[in-house]
Order: structure tokens, then sequence, then C-alpha cells
């Protein structure tokens, strides 16, 4: 079955330097690409499809500052009601076309106190909270380990290169935090809050994780941003929403296409 969905693929697309897996309200990247191929998930052989807002459903192929990418606008959550395994098919289809290097993107709210709402910050561990996993089930040894290591889930090597690729452009460097992933769709509490700051987390979010055990499982370098949309509930005195964090993201994207671009150009 996976086969279907790599040679359809395989017939639109050409080599890719990089894969990225654009988060809510980050779609705006794909309407930077040159030479766009737009290949709605729809049409691809037993791929999933996209319902969360903000999130477009289609995978775009092109040049992106001068190397190749191949996009994903719309990321599937496990609280659409997918399972965790039917989460991270287009990762493994990422490997089976090829591709050795994925850039995860997503809205976050901050944890940790002196974020700020649109701070871009390099995600360098994870908790994965969602007590679910995408390796669970039949394993096949040709994908990747039963077992796969974790101690090691985002390059640090990367996040260093994309840094100082950063810095030469435009004289600062991100921040580097630790993700926790929730199951939603409800947004967290204020004593969860205060329990994931506590355990750690500077970030909190309803996505990545999969894609990152899964990029792990079949050894795709990774690189992961969040967009700190909001801080985390409990943190000011005011409810989170989901049109916040969609403004935010989208308030902040032309800084996001930057520095995507550079790190596409100068480390990809
Ligand atoms: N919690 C969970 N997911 C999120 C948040 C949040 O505060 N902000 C953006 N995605």
């Amino acid at each position: 079955m996976i086969e279907e969905s790599v040679e359809f693929l395989k017939s639109r697309i050409g080599k890719v330097d990089v894969a990225v897996i654009l988060g809510s309200g980050l779609g705006k990247l794909a309407y930077e690409v040159e030479e766009a191929v737009r290949i709605p998930y729809s049409q691809i052989p037993n791929f999933l499809r996209s319902t969360a807002p903000g999130h477009a459903g289609e995978l775009v192929y092109g040049r992106v500052s001068g190397k190749y990418v191949l996009l994903m606008n719309g990321r599937f959550h496990m609280y659409e009601g997918y399972k965790p395994r039917d989460i991270v098919y287009p990762v493994e289809v990422m490997k089976m076309i090829g591709i050795k290097k994925l850039i995860v993107t997503n809205a976050a709210g901050g944890i940790k106190l002196s974020f700020k709402p649109g701070q871009l910050v390099f995600i360098k561990d994870i908790i994965n909270l969602s007590f679910r996993n995408p390796l669970i089930g039949p394993n096949d040894e040709k994908v990747g380990p039963r077992f796969p290591d974790m101690s090691s889930p985002l390059s640090t090597a990367w996040i260093e290169k994309a840094n100082d690729a950063i810095y030469e452009s435009m004289k600062e460097r991100l921040e580097s935090g630790t993700y926790a992933s929730m199951l939603g769709p409800s947004y967290e509490t204020p004593a969860e809050i205060r329990m994931l700051r506590k355990i750690g987390a500077d970030m909190v979010g309803m996505s990545t994780v999969p894609e990152i055990i899964k990029a792990n499982h079949v050894g795709i370098e990774t690189l992961g941003i969040s967009c700190v949309t909001n801080m985390a509930a409990g943190v000011l005195p005011q409810p989170l929403s989901e049109k916040e964090v969609l403004e935010v993201a989208n308030s902040v994207s032309k800084r996001f296409i930057s520095i995507v671009k550079i790190i596409i150009e100068k480390t990809c």
C-alpha cells in the first residue's frame, strides 16, 4: 500500500533536499515555492485528509532558496481521530522517497515565562504526554528498529548550524526549548501548565511529537521550530483561543518564512 503512494509521488516530483511540515497558521511558505507542483492529499493514493483549521491539505514541491523542498501544508493530529500510526504515514513515505532531512514546525503555547507571543524557538527535546506512540503495532525491521533510540530526538548539530546561519544574516539567535505534546483538542488547564513547567517543558502543543518519533525510527535528521503563539493557560489572566493562535502565527509568518529560507539555503 505504501509503495502506491511512493510511486505516485516519484512520478510527480524530483530530488528533495529537505521536507518541511508546516504547522497551524504557518502555511504561507507554500506560496514562496518556485516552479511549484501542488498535490492535494486527496489525489495521493492512501493519504489521509487534513481536517484541522489552518491546515490546507496539500504537498507542495519546488524550489526555495535554490534548494528542492517538499512542503506538507497541513498535518494530521490525533485529536482529529486519526490513529498515531496513520499520522506519521507521510514521514515513512518521505523516507522511501529518499528524503534525509525534515523540518517540523508548529504553533505552541509558551510555558517558559520569559517567552513572548510571536517568538520562534528551536525544539531541542520532547516530552510525549499524549501517551500514544506512532510505532505501536507490528514493526518492519527494514523500515526501522523495534526499539528506536531517542537519546537525540532532534539534531543538535543542525540547531547549531541553523543558529549560525541566522546569526550571519540577522545578528540574532533563536532560543531552544523542550516541547511537550498533549492529546488535545481542549487546551490545557492552569494546573496542567504548572505541572508541565515543573517537569521541564518550555512549550506545549498537540502535534509534532509523532512525526519526530517516526523520523527517528526511520533515520531522518530532524529540526523543529515552534512559533509561540500565546502564553500557555494560566500565565495571563485571559482565555486561550484558536483565533489568537492563528492570528499570531499569521502575524509572524514573514519572519518565520525568512528564517526558514535562511535555514534551507545555508544548512540543507
Ligand atoms: N496549548 C496547546 N496547543 C497550542 C497552544 C497551547 O497553548 N497554542 C498553540 N497550540
